[in-house]
């Protein structure tokens, strides 16, 4: 079962030309190293901005400087035309964040930590949309130490919008989510562009930035070694002469997944009706992207 897209109060949106986030000649060092070395790039408000680049290169540290947790070195760091630095509270209204960690209360319920966190803010959430967002609605009542990993990153999700902000930065949302999960984690995270909000994830997976994001950010050892849309950068390379070996096959083992497990988060029944259609020898429809 797909997530119901949530329905919100109209982000707070600023005047169209700002940007929804602005990261200029950001530095961060830890003593001697240089772990940001003077960054710049901006995120258009509506867009969802993936952050790419291997171990190490400067993702986290960004995003954690983004939404305070980190001081920055040196740089300018704006949200919707608030300077995280000078107008920090103003600033951290706006934005909701899942991180690569994320630590909650263990003996809190999840209502009861969503309603929590809303009150952090000022604000009491609508805990049954958020958590039938995630697909956890079943789940209010339970303890994170019950939940799987996936449905902890899931709720995670859920944790990051109590604030309904108009910018979301996820650090590695999918990590841990198996296929269908995943794919069910795009659809929430195009839910929140439908919003008008403007989502900036992290991600080491190349297909899910490929067919997520409006513009990547590539970076590498503390630096961004190119920005632009996941087609613009293709037709670049290929500009190069760079070729593929290319393999054309009719199905990877991910569809043989989906296939055999394809169903919603714990959506028994579609799990059934899969395990028949299979009895029966029938395929299912093919993976979305
Ligand atoms: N508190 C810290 N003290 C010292 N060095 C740190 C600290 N936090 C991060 N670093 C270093 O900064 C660099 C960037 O780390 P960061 O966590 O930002 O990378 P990342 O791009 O998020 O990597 P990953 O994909 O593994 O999550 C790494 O070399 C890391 O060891
Ligand atoms: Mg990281």
């Amino acid at each position: 079962m797909a997530a119901q897209p949530i329905t919100t109060s109209s982000p707070r949106l600023a005047s169209p030309g700002v940007p929804a986030l602005a990261v200029h000649g950001l530095r961060k060092t830890y003593g001697t190293f240089e772990a940001v070395r003077g960054i710049d790039f901006e995120v258009k408000q509506g867009e969802i901005f993936g952050l790419l680049g291997p171990n190490g290169a400067g993702k986290t540290t960004t995003i954690e400087i983004v939404i305070g947790l980190r001081p920055m070195t040196a740089g300018r760091v704006e949200i919707l035309g608030h300077d995280v630095t000078s107008a920090a509270t103003q600033a951290r209204t706006l934005i909701g964040v899942q991180l690569q960690e994320s630590d909650f209360f263990e003996h809190l319920t999840l209502a009861e930590q969503l309603r929590f966190l809303g009150a952090c803010y000022g604000m009491a959430p609508d805990t049954d949309a958020l958590l039938g967002y995630v697909d956890l609605g079943d789940r209010a009542g339970w303890k994170l130490k019950q939940l799987s990993g996936g449905q902890k990153q899931r709720f995670a999700l859920a944790a990051s919008l109590v604030n309904d902000p108009p910018v979301v930065l996820l650090d590695e949302p999918s990590t841990g989510l198996d296929p269908t999960a995943r794919r069910q984690l795009w659809e929430l995270i195009r839910a929140l562009r439908g919003d008008g909000r403007t989502v900036l994830l992290s991600t080491h997976y190349m297909e899910e930035a490929e067919v997520l994001c409006d513009r990547v950010a590539i970076m590498d050892k503390g630096v961004i070694a190119a920005i632009d849309t996941p087609l613009e950068l293709i037709h670049q390379l290929v500009a190069t002469g760079f070729k593929r070996d290319v393999v054309v096959r009719d199905a990877t083992l991910e569809d043989v997944f989906i296939q055999l497990t394809g169903h919603g988060f714990e959506d028994e029944s579609a799990a059934e009706l899969a395990a028949a259609n299979g009895r029966h020898g029938r395929g299912k429809k093919g993976a979305t992207s």
